[in-house]
């Protein structure tokens, strides 16, 4: 049994589970998202492990919807945050430098690719990763003076109107008015559910020819954008990797147009999906990096980096009070270099490769897994109804079972394992462990997974 080794909460002035939300649903807001399908109250983690306020332990595979890449009270991270402390740092210092700041900066352009440290400049964000999408979205209209924006279905690129406006899901913009009026939307391609209704291969290679057709035809009836904003893999939109072919051909050709290729890698980003970076896979190199999450050690923390050609914009043009976040530049500085002297990206790679195995087994021996796939640790198994699936299967729209995936989930937590969902109609089981889970817990996780699917089954042949 994994366990986090923490101390169980006193008893005393703690009230159950149940107390804490209810006090929760009573004063905050509506929109609140994550109690709702994860009623749990968090009161200690370590590593892979929280422990709730009735003492009740779950592995997380949501991590800080995947911000804790050393998992919970890493003690580096801890230490480094103790260290900053105890060394009288500021709170928070807008953008000034500071030696917590340029230690930062140092470390991380230490885990780029080298051409970052000749040819980027990085833009300290308001700190979450919303914020550093509007600050790219600013950056490439400022430079290139153009206003349009490609996006592409399924992205996800995060709630404020900006980021919004780029996002594929259209649940949240109905209510919010004042969208942006110049993002285009494309597919993307996708093995499972191919926009196309032609399968993975084709999926590719008709949304690549999509792009260029948009960019060449004059009368598709759109201005020559500013930049492309894209995912490499995409998370919340369901755990969707895009293939290293098309994403050479991706940049090829907004190279060849003049259209700046803005990569977000606020979730892939420090070694989720195998690579430090996940545009290191596909061996591009994107016009503007967005990263936030696992950077700041799990503190709130968000960049831009890019190239030096395109640093037009005047001084102030994207500012924010809480840009000098010092405990957060000392706890990512540790975060990136444990991931990188102890090469966490190589062991996700391969502790991801074992969860996909063990995964796929598990879609064998039952049968409401219609796909499993991911990079590194970043996995998803998209849910699908077998009494509804028929000839569809694989290609187009494949049928979903959103109250099937919800069940899911509640038996993993019941279980002990806390797993999100995201994806059309949230059918996807999105797995986002610790880049520092074992491969025991590798396995556990699997197990706890593979019990709650054949429960879920079970319950549904005796109804
Ligand atoms: C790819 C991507 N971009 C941007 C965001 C938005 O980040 P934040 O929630 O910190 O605003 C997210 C959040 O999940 C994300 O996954």
């Amino acid at each position: 049994m994994v366990g986090n080794g923490a101390a169980a909460p006193s008893a005393a002035g703690v009230s159950s589970r149940v107390a804490y939300l209810e006090r929760q649903a009573t004063i905050e807001s509506n929109a609140r998202a994550y109690p709702r399908r994860l009623p749990i109250v968090i009161a200690s983690g370590r590593g892979v492990v929280v422990r709730d306020v009735d003492g009740r332990d779950y592995i997380d595979c949501l991590a800080g919807a995947g911000a804790l890449a050393l998992g919970h009270s890493h003690p580096a991270v801890i230490q480094a945050i103790r260290q900053a402390l105890d060394d009288g740092a500021p709170l928070q210092t807008l953008d000034l430098p500071t030696p917590l700041k340029d230690e930062f900066t140092r470390t991380l352009f230490e885990s780029l690719p080298a051409a970052f440290a000749e040819d980027y400049k990085i833009h300290f964000c308001g700190p979450t990763g919303a914020d550093a999408v509007e600050a790219a979205l600013k950056l490439v209209k400022t430079a290139t003076g153009r206003k349009g924006v490609l996006a592409f279905h399924g992205a996800y690129h995060g709630m404020t109107q900006g980021a919004m406006s780029v996002t594929g899901d259209t649940a949240p913009k109905i209510p919010a008015e004042g969208r942006a009026a110049d993002v285009q939307f494309l597919p993307f391609p996708s093995e499972y559910r191919c926009p196309f209704g032609m399968g993975a291969q084709a999926s590719a290679e008709i949304s690549a020819r999509s792009l260029e057709a948009a960019l060449e035809d004059p009368s598709c009836g759109l201005l020559p954008p500013a930049a492309l904003i894209m995912e490499i893999v995409q998370g919340e939109g369901g755990v969707n990797p895009a293939p290293d072919d098309w994403l050479r051909k991706v940049r090829e050709i907004t190279a060849r147009h003049g259209v700046l290729l803005i990569v977000d890698e606020v979730q892939t980003g420090l070694g989720r999906t195998g690579r430090l970076y996940a545009f290191e896979q596909p061996d591009i190199l994107p016009d503007v990096v967005i990263l936030s999450k696992a950077i700041g050690g799990g503190l709130p923390l968000s960049v831009i980096l890019y190239r030096r050609e395109l640093d037009v914009w005047r001084p102030g043009a994207h500012a924010g009070t809480f840009r000098g976040n010092q405990l957060a530049f000392a706890a990512g500085a540790a975060a990136i270099r444990f991931v990188m002297s102890n090469h966490l990206e190589r062991h996700a790679q391969a502790a991801g490769a074992r969860l996909q195995s063990l995964l796929t087994g598990i879609a064998a021996e039952t049968s409401c897994i219609g796909h499993v796939r991911g990079r590194g640790l970043m996995r998803g198994v998209e849910i699908h109804d077998p009494r509804s699936v028929g000839a569809a299967a694989g290609v187009g729209v494949v049928p979903s079972a959103s109250a099937i995936a919800r069940r899911v989930q509640e038996e993993c937590l019941r279980r002990g394992l806390i797993v999100e969902l995201g994806g059309r109609h949230g059918v996807v089981v999105r797995f986002l462990p610790p880049l520092v889970a074992t491969l025991a817990e590798i396995d556990e996780i699997a197990q706890r997974f593979g019990e709650a699917v054949k429960a879920v089954e079970a319950s549904r042949v005796s109804q």
